[in-house]
């Protein structure tokens, strides 16, 4: 199949970033979400990581105009319909995530792909609300999209080979490096990583440390970009709890048990960067 036309449903973190390297590799890009403030909080985060392309030599000032070209924007997912590929990348809540696909199993053609970039919900379960499970697979990106090489791509229980190997080759024409993976919870890259940073703020919870002492152990002595509980504010502390509490109930392992503190500054609404406040301050 030739794609030409895609479509990404929800213009926050995660999808705008999608929407930018599909347009990067030439695609021509719907971007769809139901809140107007959040199309153009979206369409704003493109321009200023395209604009750092071009301050950097890497994209001339033209190729941004071009790219910013290739994505127009929508309030209805009934503008999807004329997409060959769909990726969700909505709230992580596995209702809202099945009221989508099943909304897009309805205006889309039948052979369109519909992949989500869900981090942490069974895609065997999200492809079984559509009438097309084999045409349903995961594709998770890292943030910042943008410049993060991994794609995960996700086989569901009744995801084809043909689809699989169709978002295998997507994803490298993206310039991603894409890791197939089966449909266990946390996949590989949640099941390894979120116990790390909640073991971190079990440390942190239990005064071992400080969060400046955690996050220099594991920058400085594991060669990590970020410490863990720095990583925790940029991936959202809600985030970081639901993906835990996927892992503690779907793998039925105490080891999985989400730190209270990580409960408590849920409930206090500090979750992280995107409110200001997480483990640091980002209100300046
Ligand atoms: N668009 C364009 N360029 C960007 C960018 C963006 N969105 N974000 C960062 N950059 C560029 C910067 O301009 C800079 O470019 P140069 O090196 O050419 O100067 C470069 O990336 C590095 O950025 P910074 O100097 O600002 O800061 P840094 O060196 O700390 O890098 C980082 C930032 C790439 C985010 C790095 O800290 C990092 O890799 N952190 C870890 C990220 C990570 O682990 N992501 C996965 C999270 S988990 C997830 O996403 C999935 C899930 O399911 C939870």
């Amino acid at each position: 199949m030739k794609l030409s036309r895609v479509a990404v449903i929800g213009a926050g973190q995660m999808g705008n970033g999608i929407a930018q390297v599909f347009a990067q590799a030439g695609y021509q890009v719907t971007m769809i979400d139901i809140v107007p403030e959040a199309i153009d909080k979206g369409i704003a985060t493109i321009e200023k990581s395209l604009g750092k392309f071009v301050e950097k030599g890497k994209i001339s000032a033209e190729q941004k105009a071009a790219i910013l070209g290739r994505i127009s924007t929508s309030l209805s997912m009934e503008d999807a319909a004329s997409a060959q590929f769909v990726v969700e990348a909505v709230v992580e809540n596995a209702d809202i995530k099945a009221k989508v696909f099943s909304k897009l199993d309805e205006v889309t053609a039948p052979d369109a792909i519909l992949a989500s970039n869900t981090s942490s919900i069974s895609i065997t379960k999200i492809a079984a609300s559509t009438n097309r499970p084999d045409k349903v697979i995961g594709m998770h990106f890292m943030n910042p999209v943008p410049i993060m090489k991994l794609v995960e791509v996700v086989r569901g229980l009744a995801t084809s080979d043909e689809v699989t190997g169709f978002v295998m080759n997507l994803a490298k024409e993206l310039g991603k490096v894409p890791v197939e993976v089966n449909d266990f919870p946390g996949f590989v890259s949640n099941r390894i990583l979120m116990p790390m940073i909640n073991e971190a703020i079990f440390a942190l919870q239990e005064g071992v440390a400080s969060k400046e002492a955690i996050d220099t152990v594991m920058k400085l002595g594991m060669n990590h970009p970020m410490g863990p509980l720095t990583l925790a504010d940029f991936i959202g502390l809600d985030t970081c709890l639901y993906i835990m509490e996927v892992l503690h109930r779907e793998l039925g392992d105490d080891k999985y048990r989400p730190a209270p503190l990580l409960r408590k500054m849920v409930d206090a609404g500090y979750l992280g960067r995107k409110s200001g406040k997480g483990f640091y301050d980002y209100s300046k």
